[in-house]
């Protein structure tokens, strides 16, 4: 046996084959099987693609870069879990595309934030973060309560998400451009955009109701975070205490 050995320690070729082969080995046992499931995300009851008006306040906050500063991902860990709530699971980030874990915490976690503070509290701060937290280090948005919503290109986005496998239906693509508008209408009808966008958060957000503004999208992506998936009732894998 350690004869054996010896003669395979002195040939770098063979020792090389024979690591590739055990390495292989071990890779396929792996791997293979992956591809017999359709996904490697345990699903979870409550999770629904993003509404319009929703998906419109998250390419806001990719394009001003938030990410940089505030991660959306809870992790398993006493500390984070008491301060933010129940762990993040998979499958609440399965139709962000890209995702928004982030990989620094100038500020806080975001991925709970939804419910947490009233919309005036967010418009608020989102003008003047030291207005409200007068120790904030946070950026002025103040802008986005100035800048119109364009929602001309806005089933445009349902579709290219759709490609990529987010379950937006021939419905919510067609009625789009209303759902945007009627979600931020505090006179508008919303029983079809609830429908198909269940828990969405309806009403004015920028305390300008005749407007639909960036600040409007914005502040109805954050007050959704987090609060699709209902703990009280799911309680995937248990909370590790
Ligand atoms: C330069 C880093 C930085 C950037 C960029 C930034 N933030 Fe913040 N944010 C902070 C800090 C620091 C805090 C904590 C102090 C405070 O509440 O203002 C904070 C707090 C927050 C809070 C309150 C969180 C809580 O639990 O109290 C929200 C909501 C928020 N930011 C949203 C945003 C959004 C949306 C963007 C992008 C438009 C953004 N932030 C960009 C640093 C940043």
């Amino acid at each position: 046996m350690f004869i054996k050995h010896t003669t395979i320690e002195r040939n770098t070729i063979l020792l090389g084959v024979l690591t590739l082969v055990t390495v292989a080995i071990g890779g396929l046992v792996e791997i293979v099987p992956l591809f017999t499931i359709e996904t490697t995300i345990e699903r979870v009851e409550g999770m629904r693609p993003y509404s319009p008006l929703e998906l419109t306040g998250r390419n806001i906050y990719i394009r001003e870069g938030c990410y940089l500063c505030h991660s959306q991902q809870i992790r398993p860990l006493r500390d984070e879990v008491e301060r933010y709530g129940h762990y993040s699971l998979a499958a609440e980030s399965m139709y962000d595309h890209p995702f928004q874990w982030g990989s620094k915490r100038t500020g806080p976690d975001l991925a709970r934030i939804g419910g947490k503070y009233s919309n005036e509290w967010h418009v608020s701060h989102m003008i003047d973060p030291r207005a409200v937290v007068p120790q904030s280090i946070m950026p002025s948005y103040a802008f986005l309560a100035q800048k119109p919503v364009d929602p001309s290109d806005i089933a445009q986005h349902l579709k290219a998400l759709r490609t990529v496998g987010v379950p937006y239906s021939d419905e919510m693509i067609n009625a789009a451009k209303a759902d945007i508008a009627a979600q931020a209408d505090p006179d508008a009808d919303t029983d079809g955009l609830l429908a198909r966008y269940p828990k969405a958060a309806v009403g004015d957000f920028d305390g300008n109701p005749a407007r639909l503004t960036e600040m409007d999208a914005l502040v109805a992506y954050l007050q959704m975070l987090g609060r699709l998936v209902d703990f009280d009732r799911t309680q995937p894998g248990g909370l590790r205490q």
